[in-house]
């Protein structure tokens, strides 16, 4: 049974009933502009799409070996047709999936960050807000992992749309991907348990703003994830990119480990810990059929593997915890 597009109606509800009413109506409004008023290019193309997948009912779950998967019977004749319908939302970024027996391999080895995070959250009975969530990838395996909702957020429609597609055929489950940027956290909401942040600080002009978004989204004690490019050095030091950072345009700020906690106690955060620095490899980012744009091995210096095109240290990961006082 084909789901409403763009139904909200059901992470309002839960705002409105925490005692949020006025900022569920914010957000409401804000989801409203973005489209019905302003769109994007591609969305209406995009709801066309949606509107042509075929009607399927599927049980959404998350495996152990990192696929988010949709589990029910087609007919070969509607897995091409479904397949077809996929690729109309590349490029798929985060992932892997896999919906009806049909294996979206995303550029990320998004499962393999997943299981970096997993062992380090508190996640059963939790009420989840995941920053700049992409597809939702990571909020199905949230759910999976006990969490009561998970609510996120990005500005990228395309990324929306990807997760209504998933949504569609997965019927009423508790993973919502508001078409959002974390600017609607500006003030103090102190309403989840936990709030995750992955891949999008090093993206922001002002990453102590974002940080403080992510302190005041939090109740207190709430746990915050963090997971965002480090330099692998010591003591505290800041890279700010001259221009590109592995050929993006968006990179500003790169800090180490000691510099990116000092961040987070000044911003306030408490028990701040590092859980995982890993680089990241052609393994864990690459091309694949459902992104088919550059990745990671064209962004690397061919002849020296430790720097990017631009002559920086090549991507290192970091992953950090920490409390809301
Ligand atoms: C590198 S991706 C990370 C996606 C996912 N969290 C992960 O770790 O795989 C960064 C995401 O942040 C989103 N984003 C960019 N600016 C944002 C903002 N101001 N607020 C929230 N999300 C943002 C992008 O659209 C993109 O989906």
């Amino acid at each position: 049974m084909k789901t409403s597009l763009f139904d909200f109606e059901s992470p309002f509800a839960w705002l409105r009933d925490a005692g949020h009413q006025a900022w569920a109506e914010e957000l409401q409004h804000s989801c409203h502009l973005v489209i019905d008023v302003n769109g994007h290019g591609n969305l209406s193309d995009w709801i066309q799409c949606w509107e042509d997948l075929p009607d399927i009912d599927g049980h959404i779950d998350a495996r152990n070996d990192g696929r988010v998967t949709l589990d029910g019977q087609i007919s070969s004749r509607t897995e091409s047709q479904l397949r077809s319908d996929l690729m109309k939302f590349r490029p798929w970024r985060k992932g892997p999936f896999d919906l009806f027996g049909i294996h979206i391999d995303t550029e990320w080895r998004s499962d393999w960050k997943w299981n970096r995070l997993r062992d380090h959250v508190e996640l059963r009975d939790r009420s989840v807000l995941d920053v700049g969530c992409g597809n939702g990838y990571f909020g199905w395996q949230m759910l999976a992992a006990g969490a009561t909702r998970v609510i996120g957020l990005d500005p990228f429609l395309l990324y929306v749309m990807q997760h209504e597609v998933i949504r569609n055929f997965a019927g009423a489950a508790q993973n919502y991907v508001l078409p959002l940027g974390d600017d609607c956290l500006s003030e103090r909401r102190h309403l989840f348990d936990v709030t995750v942040s992955m891949g999008v600080l090093y993206h922001r002009t002002s990453p102590i703003e974002h940080l403080q978004s992510l302190y005041n989204s939090l109740q207190r004690h709430g746990q915050l994830v963090l997971e965002t490019l480090v330099i692998d050095t010591k003591g505290e030091q800041l890279l700010m990119p001259e221009g590109r950072y592995a050929k993006m345009r968006n990179v500003w700020f790169i800090p180490s480990v000691d510099m990116l906690t000092k961040w987070l106690r000044r911003t306030g955060f408490q028990d701040v810990k590092v859980v995982d620095v890993t680089p990241t490899t052609t393994s864990e980012q690459r091309r694949t059929e459902w992104m088919t744009f550059e990745s990671l091995s064209d962004f690397i210096d061919p002849e020296d593997s430790s720097k990017t095109v631009e002559g920086y240290p090549a991507p290192v990961r970091a992953m950090l915890t920490a409390r809301r006082k």
